[in-house]
């Protein structure tokens, strides 16, 4: 997870992606002294979150752009820099949240991913989380796929977006007892007259990197024009969203 953020316009324009965030924290129980981890907590708005809960919380990105927003935002807070599939915390937490993290790291990444976190929770320690799930844009992908075909490019899909059953299966692998999940659309709204353009820019970067400016522009045209009909209503962009949400335990130890 190495990505670089334009910290700025993530923050100003793309705010939905934690705003969302907000219904996953729900699913958190609170006890007196609690403490937490966001997981990939990028600008650190729902670090603060966790905290208005009432929980010691705390913050890690892999970003150094987005945890300088962080830090400039919630000065009182704790944040540090480190990488979600290969880190000790000084001491364990009640609590590991992540809200649209998980699909930036390689599937074959995840397993250790989750045993970082199953380390790092006390017994009966709650991991909560969301990210992009099996069919997550699934049509600005397929489309993105014609217009680089199109191009005689062939274009890779960058992300993981697993089924609930793949993921439970890796939870059950890193020693969690999955205690909540569900897959569910989430047709989004996105900023701006040139939202989805806007949005590929953001998002979308490797298939991009060694391809020049002027390619690069007609083939996020050509993109957005194949989804017009589908994605674009009352001069309003949407992206197809589809999340997977769940919960699981570490069980106690014996
Ligand atoms: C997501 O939150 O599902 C997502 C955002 C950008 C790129 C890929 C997935």
């Amino acid at each position: 997870m190495d990505t670089k953020w334009d910290a700025q316009k993530y923050t100003k324009d793309f705010s939905f992606v934690h705003q969302y965030g907000n219904d996953v924290l729900k699913l958190i129980e609170i006890k007196p002294h609690f403490s937490a981890l966001d997981l990939g907590c990028g600008n650190g708005a729902l670090t603060k979150q966790l905290s208005a809960m009432g929980l010691h919380a705390m913050g890690m990105d892999a970003s150094a752009e987005l945890l300088e927003v962080a830090h400039r935002q919630y000065p009182d807070f704790q944040f540090f820099h480190g990488d979600a599939t290969d880190f000790m915390l000084p001491a364990k937490v009640d609590i590991i949240f992540s809200n649209a993290v998980f699909h930036w790291i390689k599937k074959e990444k995840q397993l250790q991913m989750l045993q970082c976190v199953y380390r790092a929770l006390n017994d009966k320690g709650q991991f909560v989380f969301e990210f992009g799930g099996s069919g997550n844009n699934a049509l600005i992908h397929q489309a993105l796929k014609v217009a680089f075909q199109e191009q005689g490019l062939s274009y890779q899909m960058p992300f993981y977006f697993p089924t609930i059953g793949e993921y439970a299966s890796l939870l059950e692998q890193a020693g969690f007892k999955v205690t909540y999940a569900v897959l569910f659309d989430r047709l989004t709204t996105l900023n701006g007259p040139n939202g989805l353009s806007d949005w590929i820019q953001m998002f979308i970067k490797d298939p991009f990197a060694s391809i020049e400016a002027e390619r690069r522009k007609k083939l996020i045209q050509r993109t957005t024009e194949q989804v017009r009909d589908t994605l674009y209503h009352e001069k309003k962009w949407y992206a197809d969203y589809v999340r997977i949400r769940m919960k699981a335990i570490k069980p106690t130890t014996r």
